[in-house]
């Protein structure tokens, strides 16, 4: 509020001055002002001393218009601005003198470049990216790479042929999208570098552009810059490791896969009770932790990282490790085994015995055969069932032995 007060009061002055004594001390404007892309969502501002200006200590007053108001002072003639550029762009720029809080001001130089051709309903819309540290296959150069992903939805005026392309900016290097999704209609919806050239620890923006092509539309290209600290998702603590000694947890971890060492990183510990529900939550720049925990209880216990801020500004917390389970666990396992076990094997002998009784099964496997006179010792029967419950003929060999006036039988079915 108050530079814009400043701002305006000294526009307000200058101009004063500037038509009071115009005689006494003129600032010319400079010339050939010029903005050129030098990259995705990059633009260099350049203009040349005015010729016939006096040799006094001069300075540039740079004002940004669109997309964004921005003002600022500087002693070159060239600017570089890393900025959205699906909305045009355009600046102004004065000669002002150095340093000095004279309202004294040149006129103002003015340039332009042109929004792209497109309906903003053909951009894609919510654009979001991720990055992740990945170990690099070139361990020798640079251990670790950083891949990125990236979803958007398709613009909402876009025609169905629409074909979306994405590209990413980071300091110097530009790469095109090569791993696309596609939805239904077979158009892009999101691409996904497993290597980039982006830095995990620069300070540097990503710059994301989506542009596109239709036979029936121009479709609107659409900047996104995005700070790594913001879309960085940190990977979980590696090595983690729990012991238990004299009613004692010891867990101990190691730092995430990641291009920042050790000291860089904050966690959060998290020792769930299963007996109990209750979460033990614990926030730590240490990597290891000892805890009492009672005899009788089930643990899992998680850790998960983020960069703290002497490195880089704090982002989000990154993805739990995997649950590691302590404790009196098995024995509670082992006696459940006991019971349900023994007991299911008696309820499944229980039902049989009853279906055999209801259905007389027993007697139909075991027709009373009346005992033969004769001493053949094997005898193959074919019996009919009168009403077979699986419409078969069985075939049965039934074996008779005479034993001290006891018929002993032995049936096989086929
Ligand atoms: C402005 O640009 C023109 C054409 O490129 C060039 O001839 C001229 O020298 C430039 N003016 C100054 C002051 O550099
Ligand atoms: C897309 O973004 C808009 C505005 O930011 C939001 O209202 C909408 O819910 C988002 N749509 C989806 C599917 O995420
Ligand atoms: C999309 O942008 C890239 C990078 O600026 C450019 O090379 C390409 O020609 C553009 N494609 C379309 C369809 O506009």
């Amino acid at each position: 509020m108050v530079p814009a007060l400043l701002i305006l009061m000294g526009a307000l002055v200058t101009l004063q001055a500037d038509l009071l004594s115009p005689e006494k001390f003129l600032l010319l404007p400079p010339v050939n002002f010029t903005i050129k892309t030098t990259g995705l969502a990059q633009v260099l501002l350049h203009w040349d001393p005015n010729p016939d200006q006096d040799p006094v200590d001069l300075e540039y007053h740079v004002k940004i218009n669109v997309p964004q108001e921005d003002e600022y002072d500087t002693k070159n003639t060239e600017s570089k601005c890393v900025t959205p550029l699906h909305e045009g762009f355009a600046a102004s720029v004065r000669t002002i003198l150095k340093s000095s809080h004279s309202p004294l001001a040149s006129s103002w130089v003015s340039a332009e470049l042109k929004a792209p051709p497109g309906s903003s309903g053909t951009s894609v819309m919510n654009l979001t990216c991720t990055t992740n540290t990945v170990k690099s296959s070139h361990t020798h150069f640079r251990p670790y790479q950083v891949s990125l992903r990236c979803t958007w939805l398709v613009g909402k005026d876009a025609p169905e042929d629409t074909q979306y392309f994405l590209y990413y900016r980071f300091s110097v290097w530009t790469e095109e999208c090569q791993e696309y999704s596609r939805d239904a209609l077979n158009r892009n919806i999101a691409c996904w570098f497993p290597r980039t050239f982006i830095n995990s620890k620069g300070f540097e923006q990503l710059a994301v552009h989506v542009n596109g092509s239709s036979k029936h539309a121009a479709i609107k290209p659409f900047d996104q810059l995005f700070t790594l600290h913001a879309i960085d998702q940190v990977n979980p603590p590696m090595n983690v490791t729990v012991e238990i000694e004299n009613n004692s947890l010891y867990i101990q971890w190691e730092k995430p896969l990641s291009a920042f060492p050790v000291h860089c990183f904050k966690y959060k510990l998290k020792i769930y009770n299963t007996k109990n529900g209750y979460s033990q939550m614990e926030n730590l720049v240490t990597n290891k932790f000892i805890s009492k925990i009672d005899d009788v209880s089930t643990y899992s216990i998680q850790v998960r990282a983020a960069v703290s801020s002497p490195c880089r500004m704090s982002g989000s917390w990154g993805e739990w490790s995997q649950p590691i389970y302590v404790g009196k666990k098995k024995q509670p396992l082992v006696e459940w085994h006991l019971i349900v076990l023994p007991a299911a094997l008696c309820f499944i002998l229980l039902i049989f015995s009853l279906i055999c009784r209801v259905s007389h099964l027993w007697t139909r496997l075991f027709p009373p055969v009346p005992a033969p006179k004769s001493s053949i010792k094997d005898l193959p029967v074919v019996t009919e069932y009168e009403k077979p419950p699986w419409n078969e003929t069985k075939i049965e060999i039934v074996h008779f032995v005479e034993e001290d006036g006891f018929e002993v039988m032995e049936n096989s079915m086929f």
